[in-house]
């Protein structure tokens, strides 16, 4: 499968900047079978964030694992030369930060052109009309609930922001992501607000292993639960 129909259904996208960086194949299809819905990808170039992860060449080997979706996450500045590059990487959704650059508004043209989703992601210091202009042009607007740069941080609350968004949204086909510090305790937060894509790291990989994935599966269903009775 790559990306289907749009659905407002909670989905859950561990991110694997948490998962054994020497053996990302397996744990992505360990992630999958303990039922992640989409896969998450950071990609961090040291600039824009202050962390290094990986590039197109690796993004690439990853794609023969994935079975749902890769939703690749860019904390990269600039953005624009590298779309075409994670296109051929396979990625199903890329998404760029707003503040990446003074273009974004090319940058989503340019990502949709090369026949991927176009996501939007906000640090948590910009608001919600920063994307006000961009709603008929983007696929998903990524909240990030930590500053950018590292997993397992504490969640900043921007419920007032994914509210704002929601409305702004309407009835147009765009998800509202939620990225940092995402437990069973903070997804009912975001999710009566509107949000139904929620990354998690540090509270899906915890406690398990390739070869011990069942803790996967039951930290991806406690967060499932939470968000679903807040939705
Ligand atoms: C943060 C990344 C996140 C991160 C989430 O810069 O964009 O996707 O991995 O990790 P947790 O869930 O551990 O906060
Ligand atoms: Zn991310």
């Amino acid at each position: 499968m790559a990306y289907s129909d749009f659905s407002r259904a909670i989905k859950i996208a561990p991110s694997i900047l948490s998962a054994d960086f020497a053996n990302f194949g397996a744990e992505i299809r360990a992630i999958e079978a303990q039922g992640a819905d989409w896969v998450h990808v950071d990609v961090m170039d040291g600039h824009f964030v202050p962390n290094l992860t990986f590039g197109p060449p690796a993004v690439k080997a990853f794609r023969p694992h994935v079975e749902t979706v890769m939703d690749v996450h860019l904390m990269i500045q600039p953005v624009d030369p590298y779309i075409d590059a994670f296109a051929e990487a396979g990625a199903d959704i890329l998404t760029a930060h707003v503040e990446a650059g003074p273009h974004i508004h090319r940058t989503l043209q340019a990502i949709r052109a090369a026949g991927m989703k176009a996501g939007v992601a906000l640090n948590p210091g910009t608001p919600a009309e920063a994307v006000a202009h961009l709603l008929d042009l983007t696929d998903l607007v990524c909240v990030m609930t930590v500053n950018p740069g590292f997993g397992g941080q504490k969640f900043i609350d921007m419920t007032a922001k994914v509210r704002a968004l929601r409305t702004m949204i309407g009835d147009r086909p765009v998800h509202i992501e939620i990225d940092g510090g995402v437990t069973p305790e903070t997804a009912p937060l975001v999710a009566g607000a509107g949000a139904d894509v929620l990354v998690a790291g540090s509270a899906v990989f915890k406690g398990g292993s390739v070869a011990d994935p069942a803790p996967y599966g039951a930290n991806i269903a406690a967060i499932r639960a939470a968000a679903g009775a807040a939705a």
